[in-house]
């Protein structure tokens, strides 16, 4: 029998993305990233929801073509359910059931945050998937977890954020020094040329595996404030700023993966989601494998950040159980693993 072929939707958040999937391998994978939120200093539902709209039709379309196959050829459709902004992912299940509908194709469910884990089942040379169990530091501007993936169905949320993600702190410390939205790739790029040690913010202390980032937010607020006499400090500092800020924000994060992996004596870890592309950490990530004899999966940047291909390698994961979903299913912005 043919490998099925599968197309994958992801509207989540402020990225509207289609791949096509033939078994874990990716036919093509369309992403595009909405800019009308930059000067905002974060995703305004409204407008996404309407640029998902705008966008959907042209980016399904570019993914067959991309493919080279033709909308018959299409035997499942995959799309993310949850969690996210309710209008945004709205759009993208509409449109999925109504495909699937027209097509007379099954309909697949896909929870967002499998979405970022499972990025590491994509087939790809020289990138190996990691094999279960294994502990996996999900980390994006909405999420901040680390799950024990047990099997492919089988995900225990050991830990997460209880109040901003990380991706949020990079973001919200970003526009107080002025950077656009979304400002993680941006302090990334600038703290390569910064020292990491010169400024001290604190690192939340907290016993078990949760996290916890408003209080290095609120704690860079309170130190930019007491530096606002000198109007030029952000800008002949900022190199300084942001790679402090990231160095705290990546220890906060891998002291939970290391206390993690003393608790469950797992030493197959991986990251995911968009901080993961973060140099810094993908750096001292890989480290664990020399502190903690840990071995480490660190996906390629471009399945990092939120894409289709990861939400159609999960509905290909499901089609070869028959783990098929219901016409009449509804968005969930709440939809835990
Ligand atoms: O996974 P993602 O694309 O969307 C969500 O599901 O939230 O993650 C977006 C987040 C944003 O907060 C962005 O600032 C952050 O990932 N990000 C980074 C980097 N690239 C993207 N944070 C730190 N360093 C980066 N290089
Ligand atoms: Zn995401």
């Amino acid at each position: 029998m043919k490998t099925p072929i599968i197309l994958g939707i992801e509207s989540s958040c402020d990225d509207t993305s289609a791949a096509i999937i033939q078994g874990r391998k990716i036919l093509s994978n369309v992403v595009s990233t909405q800019k009308v939120h930059q000067n905002y200093g974060g995703v305004v539902p409204e407008l996404a929801s309407r640029a998902h709209l705008q966008n959907i039709v042209p980016v399904i379309d570019q993914a067959i073509q991309l493919a080279n196959i033709t909308k018959k050829d299409i035997n499942a459709i995959a799309f993310t359910r949850g969690p996210g902004l309710l209008g945004s992912l709205l759009v993208g299940t509409s449109f999925a059931k109504s495909l699937a509908m027209a097509l007379n194709v099954p309909l697949l469910e896909v929870n967002h945050m499998q979405g970022h884990i499972f990025a590491h089942f994509i087939e790809e040379d020289n990138l190996e998937s990691p094999s279960f169990p294994f502990l996996c530091l999900t980390v994006s501007g909405g999420h901040t977890q680390i799950v024990k993936v047990n099997d492919y169905f089988s995900l225990e949320v050991l830990g997460e954020t209880l109040d901003d993600a990380a991706g949020e702190a990079f973001d919200k410390i970003g526009k107080l020094m002025g950077l656009n939205y979304p400002a993680g790739a941006m302090i990334d790029q600038l703290a390569q040329l910064g020292d990491p040690e010169k400024y001290k913010f604190p690192i939340p202390k907290l016993e078990d595996l949760n996290f916890s980032f408003s209080g290095i937010k609120t704690s860079v607020m309170y130190f930019l404030q007491k530096n606002q006499n000198n109007p030029s400090f952000i800008s002949e500092n900022l190199n300084d700023l942001c790679a402090s800020v990231q160095n705290t924000i990546i220890k906060a994060l891998l002291v939970k993966v290391e206390k993690a992996v003393e608790i469950t004596k797992i030493k197959n870890i991986a990251i995911a989601g968009g901080v993961s592309a973060n140099s810094e950490l993908r750096k001292k990530f890989k480290n664990l494998e020399i502190t903690h004899n840990c071995k480490t999966y660190i996906p390629k940047l471009e399945y990092t950040s939120d894409n289709a291909a990861m939400i159609a390698v999960v509905g290909s994961l499901k089609y070869e159980r028959h783990l098929f979903t219901n016409l009449n299913i509804s968005a969930s912005a709440r939809y835990n693993l």
